[in-house]
């Protein structure tokens, strides 16, 4: 056992290391070891020490994006594992390549390892701190030299290190080596504990863009394997990481913690943003300094998992989150399920945040030969504040995370606030001549269409009959499509595929197959009930739902996919009494299977996600989606904030924003706030005024030819925040700067100051021009139609004409080739 003054000397080496300069160093030691010169001198020694080289490393890890820290360690164990004949320790190694990197000077030993400083041809050429770490040691050796290596160790994002910090807790009985598990597993024999050791790993360089990094982890003494994922995007600066674990044993592993990802972090503070909220306020922004101890973001409710929370955080470090400065990361769970975000804080004031499927309930047990995949954690990292997180997370979308990003998307009419359940054929098909005068694109025929001897014609009945009402539309779908076609309009159509009500030909046919548990009263949602996904005949029935809605009514182009309640009681007739722990995640693999052959087999379907709002927004089932529906809630001063919100982690061209009369706001204003993200309407056309629906008209045609190009494929600014300022404002910026589009929505009176604009190309020259103004009337913005450039654009500002609540102010501003 160590004893109390050498515990004490290490916790305040540890909190000294975290200052960044010598000076603020020596300040904290004045500090911290004010009137023990004994502790002063123990410090000082221990901090000398330190090697030359972790210093090296810990000083440059800040400079470098996430992706590199990440790849830079992994290159040093490929080094071991593709050289048998000996490791890069020597001078003479120097010019000789490790997979990208060409090794450039060596900077000094450690511990553990050698650090060089190497640099990186492709696919960036960037200079790096390559660490070269001996993992072949035995762990005991490893344990032995770890404590002048945790530093650097700790900021590698590798559950290796993970365990050997548990084991040193049992080895050296140190209390601050226990760290919540990111992996836990009791092998076919019973044994609780598990030791991963670096077995080998490689880069695939994908593309010039995109790198996969593989490392391989394995057991000592059981057949037992952690592959550990990383893909980065060098361009957008993003690294989506997963966990592969495979049981070879001989008999079943079972896994109670399954993190995709744990990295372990060092600042002063830590400021994390979370997006809770519930139905009609989703995405509210909650900023807090996280204290010693666990903080739990989490979802147990199972599936569309995101009602009271999404499965994204913003992090920031040392400072609560700027919109354009410090360093912050953001993190997104591609997962639509139950999720846990563990946020823990150390002694020695380290964070670790582990992430992943929720294990809550979860347990799962792995057969011989089979793999668990763990759901990937997209995170992103940068020194220019939240901002730019949200710039990289939705460049990353675009190209990567949703359908068809680098396209646009149409503009709809969505008949649902307008008629809800109270419709027939003739209705419908009188709305499609409202949805063509407005010069919308598509119609959106939303619930109420389907169910016979149980017709859906309220929230009581129907769900699971998924064959047209040929009371209400006796033509039938294809009829619908070619009346909307006629008009030159496209024609969509709502689902719900994973639910059933009691009042159906499914329920009554197939009780079994709702999700529910023994000797339970069925807990009935929206008087709904969940299919159980984890039985094959479901799934099959799920996808034939979908397949027979589609396929014999190739009018139908468009999908909203909606889901109304999440799972109460988990619980399945088809998974036997020691495997009900499955549920959850069979549920969830077998969904994101289901959307996966939506998106393959009908690529020529728009697909909306829903879930009774923003219950289910996450990068997972977003994959196989064009667009989210935010919210129920449309009254656009509402939707300033969720907006607001989602914008953090998924671009304009994700977010479906429909104007409504929700609120009885000015229609300018929820045109206004709608056109900031991919606009529809919800409107009974033939209850607007001729005055309101040429304002509509007018606001489209002006999405279409003008706005949308630039928001939805620009860089988002979000200016002036609706939580701290009595006007919300936010600019797109097109990717080569010569385009921008700034909105202001004010929400309370106050007197108008100008608003700056980001982002714009400093030298370029900037038409300023006010648009979507009411029918003859004049902008009021002194500057609407001058020239200025765009250095003194965001300098100066631009003083929108809007003092009073719910005016609002779009301007053009467009770069003079
Ligand atoms: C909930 C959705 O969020 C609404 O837009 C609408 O589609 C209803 N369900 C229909 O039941």
């Amino acid at each position: 056992m160590i004893d109390a003054s050498t515990q004490r000397a290490e916790e305040v080496f540890y909190a000294a290391l975290a200052e960044k300069t010598a000076a603020e160093r020596r300040v904290f030691l004045d500090g911290a070891c004010a009137g023990d010169p004994a502790l002063r001198a123990m410090v000082e020694e221990m901090l000398d020490s330190q090697s030359e080289a972790d210093r090296f490393f810990l000083d440059s890890l800040p400079a470098l994006k996430p992706s590199a820290e990440i790849c830079q360690s992994v290159a040093g164990a490929d080094e071991l594992a593709k050289n048998p004949d000996g490791e890069i320790s020597a001078d003479e190694d120097l010019g000789k390549r490790i997979g990208p990197y060409k090794l450039l000077q060596k900077i000094g030993e450690g511990g553990c390892g050698v650090v060089y400083m190497a640099e990186q041809e492709a696919p960036v050429r960037r200079r790096v701190a390559l660490k070269v770490i001996k993992l072949g040691m035995d762990t005991k050796s490893v344990i032995a030299r770890f404590e002048a290596e945790r530093q650097a160790l700790a900021m590698m994002d590798h559950p290796n290190i993970a365990r050997v910090l548990d084991a040193g807790a049992t080895e050296a009985g140190r209390p601050y080596f226990v760290l919540e598990p990111a992996l836990q597993a009791t092998h076919a024999d019973g044994n609780v504990s598990t030791d991963l050791i670096y077995v080998r790993h490689e880069i695939r360089v994908v593309d010039t863009n995109i790198s996969l990094t593989r490392i391989e982890l394995k057991d000592p003494v059981y057949p037992f394997f952690v592959t550990l994922c990383l893909k980065a995007y060098a361009n957008e600066d993003v690294i989506e990481q997963w966990t592969e674990i495979r049981n070879q044993e001989n008999g079943a592993v079972t896994l109670e913690h399954f993190a995709s990802s744990a990295p372990l972090l060092h600042a002063k503070e830590y400021w994390l943003t979370q997006f809770r909220g519930d139905y009609r306020r989703e995405a509210t922004l909650s900023e807090e300094k996280l204290t010693p101890g666990t903080k739990i973001l989490d979802s147990k409710i199972g599936t569309r998992a995101s009602r009271y929370r999404i499965a994204s955080f913003i992090l920031s470090l040392n400072e609560p989150a700027k919109e354009d400065s410090g360093e912050v990361f953001g993190g997104s769970l591609e997962w639509p399920g139950s999720y846990q975000m563990a946020f823990d804080v150390d002694w020695n004031n380290h964070l670790r945040a582990l992430c992943g499927i929720n294990p809550f309930g979860e347990e799962y047990h792995l057969k011989p030969g089979e793999t668990f995949t763990t759901p990937a954690m997209l995170w992103t990292w940068s020194n220019e504040g939240k901002g730019q997180v949200s710039r990289n997370f939705h460049r990353w979308a675009r190209s990567y995370g949703i359908r068809d990003g680098n396209t646009s998307r149409p503009v709809l009419l969505n008949n649902w606030e307008a008629t809800e359940f109270n419709f027939d054929e003739k209705i419908i098909v009188s709305l499609f001549d409202g949805a063509k005068e407005l010069g919308a694109d598509l119609f959106l025929l939303d619930d109420g269409w389907f169910g016979n001897r149980h017709a859906r014609t309220n929230d009581a009945a129907g769900l699971g009959d998924w064959q047209v009402n040929t009371n209400r539309l006796s033509h039938g779908l294809s009829y619908l499509a070619a009346q909307a076609n006629q008009r030159g309009i496209r024609f969509g159509i709502w689902l719900e595929p994973e639910m059933v009500d009691p009042a159906s030909d499914l329920y009554e046919l197939h009780p079994e197959w709702a999700i529910g548990q023994p000797h339970r009263a069925p807990d009935l949602f929206r008087n709904q009930l969940g299919l159980d996904l984890s039985r094959p005949a479901v799934r099959d029935f799920v996808w034939r739902s979908i397949d027979d809605t589609l396929k014999p009514n190739p009018g139908i182009t468009y999908l909203k996919w909606d889901a109304n309640r999440y799972v109460t009681q988990p619980g399945s007739t088809y998974l036997p009494a020691g495997e009900q722990s499955h549920l959850l995640i069979d549920y969830n693999f077998a969904l994101l299977s289901i959307m996966s052959r939506l998106a393959k087999d009908f690529p020529q379907v728009t697909a909306m996600l829903c879930s009774g709002g923003g219950g289910r927004v996450d990068y997972g089932a977003l994959k196989y989606f064009h667009t989210f529906w935010p919210s129920d809630n449309t009254d656009p001063r509402d939707r300033v904030f969720i907006q607001w919100g989602f914008s953090h982690f998924f671009p304009a061209i994700t977010m479906s924003d429909h104007v409504t009369k929700m609120g009885n706001r000015p229609l300018k204003f929820a045109l206004d706030v709608a056109m900031s993200g991919t606009l529809g309407m919800d409107l009974d056309v033939s209850k607007l005024s001729s005055g309101e629906r040429a304002t509509v008209a007018a606001g489209i045609a002006l999405y279409k030819n003008e706005l949308r190009d630039v928001t939805l494929r620009g860089d988002l600014y979000r200016l002036e925040s609706p939580y701290d300022h009595p006007r919300a404002a936010l600019d797109f910026v097109s990717p080569d700067s010569s385009r921008a589009v700034l909105f202001v929505y004010q929400l309370q009176d106050a007197a108008n100051k100008a608003v700056k604009p980001r982002g714009l190309n400093p030298q370029m020259r900037y038409r300023v021009h006010e648009v979507n103004l009411p029918a003859g009337e004049k902008s009021k913005l002194a500057d609407d139609g001058k020239t200025i450039d765009g250095a003194t654009l965001m300098r100066d500002g631009l003083v929108p004409p809007c003092q009073k609540e719910f005016e609002s102010s779009v301007i053009e501003l467009a770069g003079e080739k």
